[in-house]
């Protein structure tokens, strides 16, 4: 976040001062002048920012806002989020030993939204926000390696994956209309193809496993999605169901809910896996933990295998950098009982920041294009799976002992996520692990390019563009993608404006 505080009043005052060519300038967290329609307000009115510019992910809710308490708790946080963390054994922000998947949460998500499309797989690339998905002949992950593969390592152990191994190929793709719309438009996809050499994997290999990529997702709003009742989930998906959906119907047995620290199990409503089902336990308290392997109260270990730790423990060149025996270094890595690297209070400002990050508003909703958009994107049955809006609940889980009522709330907001929060099967080449991919929420998508420098779309960036996007839509979705194609091509253009204005 810079200086939103500073943006504001300066917008406040010049809008009182504002000569020709300030018109679309508007905005620097600046309130609206006039009563916008209900439909701007993405994030509800209590998690909606009115800043759009390059730092409109990293914005404070109004009710993080409105406490200097909890504001202040939401900058630390944010220095958890973007700071590097070190192998240092003393001093703030430490981790990453024995062996991480990145130094920062900010590598992966810039600006703190999708990472970019890359040729090459490196930790240190800024905005590589892929994670490596190892998996077996079963597409089951490769259980010698963590589900979340590190390529790097402290002095003197060696990461699970050396890098140099990793080669990422995008390969041309041609659909089954020879990639011409029908009114003569041609269009070009593609896609990747990874593997890494046997030889840089540095634990046990199964004779067959698969390499894919999954990118970054949005984090700004993750915090209004967790508001939303467990049983507007689950009557979702009796809706769609009853619609004749093929959805990941084993998700929705009440004994594969997700079960928390405190007892309650939850249908999942994060990441593309649905493997997460609140924020407390959700995919940012998780990978503050792994991604970094940094301990703290409650996580005492670290995120790694025994085969990493048995293939450690008998190399015997680490055995001698280390002057320790096998026994020895096996025990150290796989202790239970490692200090604390992050402390409590840390641990709850980060999660302060997590639940407290706005949704940008929307944009240009009463320009005539995207009004044409807009209804195109109904007309045609994108929301059938974009689904445009839920109301959050009561918002009063504490599932966490840790940060129990410590955390902003926010009670029955009207926000517009459009996503349905299920799976379904877009069936695409070299697809996603299982195929069962969860909508990807289209709030805020169109302000990527200028909050992170990239706009590519889908689970591993395969598509350059909004239209990419919608043309790799098969399965459920194919008949909508039947109709996309079949619309003029200024309405296509208007969908897709509309799409950046949501
Ligand atoms: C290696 C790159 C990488 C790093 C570093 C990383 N993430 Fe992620 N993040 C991802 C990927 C990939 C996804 C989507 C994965 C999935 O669906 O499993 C994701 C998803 C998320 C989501 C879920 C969004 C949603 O709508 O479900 C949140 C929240 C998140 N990350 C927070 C964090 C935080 C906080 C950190 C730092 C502690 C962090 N991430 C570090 C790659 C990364
Ligand atoms: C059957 C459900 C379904 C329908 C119908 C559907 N989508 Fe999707 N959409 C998805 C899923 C699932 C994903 C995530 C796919 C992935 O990342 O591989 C997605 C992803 C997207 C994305 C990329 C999001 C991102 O940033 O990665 C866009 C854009 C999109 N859809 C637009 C549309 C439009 C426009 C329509 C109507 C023409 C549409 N979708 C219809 C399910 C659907």
């Amino acid at each position: 976040m810079k200086n939103r505080r500073n943006l504001y009043l300066a917008a406040l005052i010049l809008s009182g001062l504002c000569f020709a060519g300030c018109g679309d300038d508007d905005e620097n967290g600046k309130l609206p002048e006039q009563e916008l329609s209900e439909e701007y307000y993405t994030g509800g009115k209590l998690g909606t920012t009115f800043n759009s510019t390059s730092f409109a992910y990293e914005q404070p809710t109004a009710v993080v806002d409105e406490s200097p308490e909890l504001l202040l708790q939401f900058k630390r946080g944010e220095t958890l989020f973007e700071h590097e963390f070190t192998s240092n054994t003393e001093g703030v922000r430490r981790g990453l030993g024995p062996v991480s998947v990145r130094s920062s949460c900010l590598s992966c998500h810039p600006g703190y939204g999708h990472g970019k499309r890359m040729d090459r797989y490196r930790a240190k690339d800024s905005g590589n926000g892929y994670l490596l998905v190892v998996t077996d002949a079963n597409d089951n992950y490769v259980s010698q390696l963590t589900g979340m593969p590190q390529t790097q390592a402290v002095y003197p152990y060696l990461p699970p994956i050396d890098e140099s191994g990793i080669k990422i190929e995008w390969k041309n793709y041609t659909d089954e209309y020879g990639n011409v719309f029908p009114d003569g438009e041609t269009y070009s996809l593609i896609y990747p193809e990874v593997t890494i050499e046997r030889s840089a994997i540095n634990v046990p290999m199964p004779d067959f496993y698969k390499v894919r990529l999954e990118a970054t997702i949005g984090i700004y709003g993750t915090g209004l999605i967790d508001a939303i009742p467990d049983d507007s989930i689950i009557a979702q998906y009796q809706y769609e169901k009853s619609l004749g959906f093929t959805l990941n119907d084993a998700k929705y047995l009440p004994e594969n809910f997700i079960r928390e620290a405190d007892g309650t199990s939850h249908p999942g409503r994060y990441t593309y896996g649905l493997t997460r089902g609140t924020l407390q336990n959700g995919p940012g308290a998780n990978a503050i933990w792994n991604i970094t392997n940094v301990t703290r109260s409650d996580r005492r270990y670290h995120y790694i295998t025994t085969a990493y730790a048995t293939a450690m423990s008998q190399n015997s060149d680490i055995q001698e950098k280390l002057g320790k025996t096998e026994q020895e270094i096996y025990a150290d890595l796989m202790s239970r009982e490692l200090p604390a690297e992050m402390s409590d209070n840390d641990y709850i400002d980060f999660m302060v920041w997590h639940r407290g990050l706005a949704v940008p508003a929307a944009r240009n909703l009463d320009d005539p294009t995207v009004k044409k958009g807009k209804e195109k994107f109904y007309e045609i049955g994108c929301t059938a799976c974009h689904r445009p809006s839920w109301t959050t609940g009561a918002d009063k889980y504490t599932g966490d002992p840790m940060v129990k009522d410590k955390l902003p709330r926010y009670p029955y907001q009207k926000i517009r996520p459009y996503s349905d929060f299920l799976q379904h099967r877009l069936a695409m080449v070299n697809d996603i692990r299982t195929g069962w991919c969860r909508t990807t929420p289209l709030w805020g998508r169109g302000l990527s390019e200028k909050s992170t420098g990239a706009s590519e779309h889908l689970h591993d960036m395969r598509a350059r563009n909004y239209n990419e996007a919608i043309l790799w839509h098969g399965g459920d979705a194919k008949l909508t993608k039947e109709r996309y194609r079949n619309l003029s091509k200024t309405d296509r253009e208007a969908l897709i404006k509309f799409l950046e204005s949501i």
